[in-house]
């Protein structure tokens, strides 16, 4: 497995795997890897692709105060997951290979779906994760690209954005993989003390909740997320920041609850905000 620390050397790897007759899969990842990384990696590999594995903490997706400088940084750990799954090349670009000038003075920014919930709560987040994911995408060259479900949001804004753009790119979406106890996997879960990691459990307990009555019969919106918020409310660390049911491609509100609606969640556990959600 190769380590590639430059974009002319991401360059000329993607051209010698297309040369060689293979199709390119990207992972685009912000390191710390866990097991929905790899679910990733193997949905990509399930592809019969060769599979780039991008590690980069981009800067311009953290707004102000939020945990950029906390964020788990791990590139060796990271590196050895990814050999022992087969993984043809990790990508670890510096950040001045990434915003050569320090900065960006042009943005790529999905403007419809992008505009609620984690964009409204992280205001320009989604212009920074669809700016990074447009430069890695233009310097990777894939032909596919895998994306989680767990960051449900985020996958539809780069499903629209791959489509306003016409990027020759198929997203495959990954179902969100979960601990034991049912929280969904994320970076973030290491900053949790053990006091808040146990607390934790409450977004997926109320996602839960949700599910359950809807399959009961509930099918009227308030009521699912008045559920929900009482649920959070038992935990004392978590402080919710929205949970709802929304439609699943424009994520508006509907006036009933359906099949294929989709509940999301976010709430903070201490000083880590988590988010989940499930597809009715
Ligand atoms: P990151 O949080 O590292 O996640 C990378 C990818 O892994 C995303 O597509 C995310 O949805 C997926 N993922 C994370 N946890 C998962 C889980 N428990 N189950 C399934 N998939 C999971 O998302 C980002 O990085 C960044 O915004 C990025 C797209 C790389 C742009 O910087």
């Amino acid at each position: 497995m190769e380590t590639i620390r430059t974009v002319k050397e991401m360059q000329t790897a993607s051209a010698g795997m297309k040369r060689a007759g293979r199709r390119v899969a990207l992972v685009p990842t912000m390191g710390a890897l866990h097991e929905g990384h790899m679910a990733l990696v193997r949905a990509a590999r399930d592809q019969g692709a060769a599979v780039v594995v991008s590690v980069y903490v981009n800067p311009t997706q953290f707004g102000a105060g939020e945990d950029f400088k906390r964020y788990p940084r791990n590139l060796d750990a990271d590196c050895q997951a990814c050999e022992r799954e087969g993984v043809t090349a990790v990508f670890a670009p510096s950040d001045k290979e990434m915003y050569p000038d320090g900065d960006t003075a042009t943005w790529v920014e999905e403007t419809r779906l992008a505009a609620q919930f984690e964009g409204e709560k992280r205001p320009g987040h989604f212009r920074g994760v669809c700016t990074v994911v447009a430069k890695l995408f233009n310097i990777v060259q894939p032909d596919v690209a895998t994306f989680g479900q767990k960051d449900f949001q985020q996958l539809k804004v780069v499903q629209r954005m791959v489509r306003d753009l016409r990027y020759p790119i198929e997203i495959i979406p990954v179902p969100t993989v979960r601990e034991t106890d049912g929280l969904a996997m994320s970076s973030r879960n290491q900053l949790l003390s053990k006091a808040e990691r146990a607390q934790a459990t409450v977004l997926w307990k109320a996602l839960q909740v949700a599910r359950d009555l809807f399959n009961e019969g509930e099918h009227k919106t308030q009521r699912l997320e008045d559920a929900m918020q009482r649920t959070v409310s038992l935990a004392p660390s978590a402080r919710l920041d929205y949970a709802r049911v929304v439609n699943a491609e424009s994520l508006e509100p509907v006036p009933e609850v359906r099949r294929g609606c989709v509940v999301l969640i976010a709430a903070q556990i201490g000083k880590v905000r988590l988010i989940d959600n499930v597809v009715l």
